[in-house]
């Protein structure tokens, strides 16, 4: 497709940057299916996918990467501001001249011999008032593809844009073919890579890796890096959540967010098949939320994504039935496993392995290989709307009012089941200390704490202080009754150094009842120092096997665990630099009287 648009500003920057990458064509993306057929088509003819078995999994392909190019990069990922302080210490601040100086002696010539395609992309709904756009040069058509699944994509989105502000994104592997040199199926550049942000201009500049959010730069570059700085300036939020829509039997249907780490169950909890007899669970998004607030003064969340970018290790019927069934077709997996009958497999996919694959790096593989036939980080890449679990209110432009937040960690000791905040600025005071720990400490011991705020350590795009100033300013101006509740959750407490107390996934709709019945001024809870955890008979333990001795350790606020708790606080907090709010220190200050009170 040729520019099927006036714009000057996008006109001028494709101009721009089509002399600086010197590509040997220019496309403009119109996202069609026949477009992602030819580009797929292009693609099993280059090597770079291989098309799975069409009776097993339709219209389906299978990508494997460089081995040396399997994941965000983050030590190569940067936020440039003009002030270090704007980055702030928790992220890799470069000076946004020098870098793009430094960057356009690698994109200058990186795409001779290549196709440079433009790819104009929404994230959220179509003509959303929460909705923004953006627009991507890149000369890998796997990106395309990506791009096709993960947003909306095309000529619809340049009809929506007409004249108005767009977010440039400019994305190359770094890998020019020059002198007739030939391609390779997965084209990189692993000793060169930057993705970069520049904050202040609200651009994005990344070169050298093709893997999800490296390159697919609609989704963490620019839905939480440059958004969280837009919704810093204009109000709104951009966060690392997922978004479901909850509805227990005769009671109202609520739409909740939740934060937790990466490959740490957002998308099992917003695909999860609840137990409780009579509930639905139905899912809007499992990354991301931009949430803004509407007339009536409550948050509105809408999934900026079209798609998901799921990690498939560990992903099976037990795990995620709903994933499974969106998968059944039109996917793309990365860097999972082939069977000999030309489906894909993956650790945790079934209980016994089978006997022969095709491993991620291309190899033959055997169960008594004693390596992963899929690598750890293995992806697939799926539309949405295939989900059985979809909301059928999940595209709506004017988002769904949000009426509870969990902020989620992996702990193995310390933090109760579900803990709910005692007011907004106690809930941030929460989410600046989640946490998440590698290996099971035996009780009280505290060892290998990893904090990661809301989630969104890899992802805040300007200084970590201002963020939480950010979140502590929105509650202030907001009506307190109309905003969500915020709670902290933890799926992953475990009995001593044993097994875990709680059976997780789909009986995690019984925290969610819980939460519910708060957000509606009733449910049993009791007073501790962390805040308000539910009575030992709160949560309706029907049909699970968890006895009131399990309970009460997954409730408990133990004094001492928290005193070695509190040292870990301040450390953190020590580590977040000059910008940190006072009402958060004062929060801590509370907290450790509440603990010797
Ligand atoms: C992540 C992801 O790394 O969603 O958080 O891919
Ligand atoms: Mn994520």
């Amino acid at each position: 497709m040729r520019a099927k648009t006036s714009n000057k500003i996008l006109l001028e920057w494709v101009d721009h940057w089509t002399g600086v990458l010197g590509p040997d064509a220019v496309r403009w993306c119109d996202g069609t299916e026949a477009e992602y057929d030819a580009l797929a088509t292009g693609m099993v003819a280059s090597g770079t996918f291989q098309r799975l078995n069409d009776d097993l999994r339709p219209n389906s392909y299978l990508a494997l990467s460089d081995p040396e190019d399997v994941a965000r990069v983050e030590d190569r990922t940067f936020i440039a501001t003009k002030d270090p302080l704007d980055a702030g210490p928790t992220n890799n601040w470069r000076d946004p001249s020098e870098l793009k100086a430094e960057m356009t002696g690698h994109f200058r010539g990186a795409m001779a011999g290549r196709t440079m395609y433009v790819v104009p992309f929404s994230m959220g709904p179509l003509g959303s008032p929460i909705a923004h756009i953006g627009v991507q040069v890149t000369d890998s058509p796997y990106v395309v593809a990506g791009m096709r699944t993960m947003t909306r994509m095309g000529r619809p989105v340049l009809d929506a844009l007409g004249e108005g502000d767009f977010v440039p994104c400019v994305h190359s592997v770094g890998a020019p073919l020059v002198d007739g040199a030939g391609d390779v199926p997965w084209p990189c550049d692993p000793d060169h890579r930057y993705i970069a942000h520049f904050p202040e201009t609200r651009e994005i500049w990344s070169y050298g890796s093709s893997y999800g959010g490296n390159a697919l730069l609609g989704k963490k570059c620019f839905a939480l890096r440059i958004a969280s700085t837009m919704a810093h300036e204009e109000g709104w939020l951009a966060e690392h959540m997922l978004i479901l829509a909850a509805t227990p039997p005769g009671g109202e249907r609520r739409y909740v967010a939740a934060a937790f780490p990466s490959a740490c169950g957002k998308t099992n909890m917003a695909m999860m098949v609840p137990t409780l007899p009579g509930w639905t669970v139905e899912t809007i998004g499992d990354d991301i939320a931009w949430m803004k607030f509407g007339d009536d003064g409550r948050l509105y969340a809408i999934n900026p994504e079209a798609g998901f970018f799921g990690v498939a290790p560990g992903t099976s019927e037990a795990s995620n039935h709903n994933a499974m069934a969106t998968l059944h077709a039109n996917a793309i997996f990365t860097n999972v496993a082939r069977t000999d009958d030309g489906d894909v497999w993956w650790e945790g996919m079934t209980d016994e392995p089978p006997e022969h694959l095709t491993d991620w790096r291309g190899d033959s593989w055997t169960p008594d290989n004693g390596s992963m036939a899929a690598h750890p980080n293995a992806r697939f890449t799926v539309p949405a709307s295939q989900c059985p679990s979809i909301a059928p209110e999940w595209e709506d432009p004017a988002g769904v009012p949000i009426s509870a937040i969990l902020f989620g960690g992996r702990r193995a000791t310390n933090v109760p089941l579900v803990t709910e905040a005692r007011d907004w600025a106690h809930g941030v005071f929460l989410g600046s200390i989640m946490s998440s720990e590698k290996t099971a400490a035996a009780s009280g011991q505290t060892g290998g704490v990893r904090f990661d705020p809301f989630a969104m350590l890899p992802f805040m795009g300007y200084n970590v202080g201002d963020y939480f100033a950010h979140w502590l300013e929105v509650g202030a101006r907001a009506d307190a009754n109309r905003l969500p509740k915020l709670f902290w959750v933890n799926w992953f407490r475990r009995d001593g150094d044993r097994s875990f107390l709680w059976p997780g996934f789909g009986d995690n709709c019984r925290v969610l009842d819980w939460v519910l019945q708060r957000v509606d001024g009733s449910g049993d809870a009791v007073e501790t120092p962390i805040g308000l955890v539910p009575t030992v008979d709160a949560i309706d333990r029907t049909g699970i096997h968890v006895d009131d001795a399990d309970m009460e350790q997954l409730l408990d606020v133990e004094p001492a665990a928290w005193e070695a708790e509190l040292a870990l606080i301040e450390e953190h907090y020590s580590g977040l630099g000059e910008r940190l709010p006072v009402e958060l220190r004062h929060q801590l200050d509370d907290l450790r009287d509440r603990l010797h009170a």
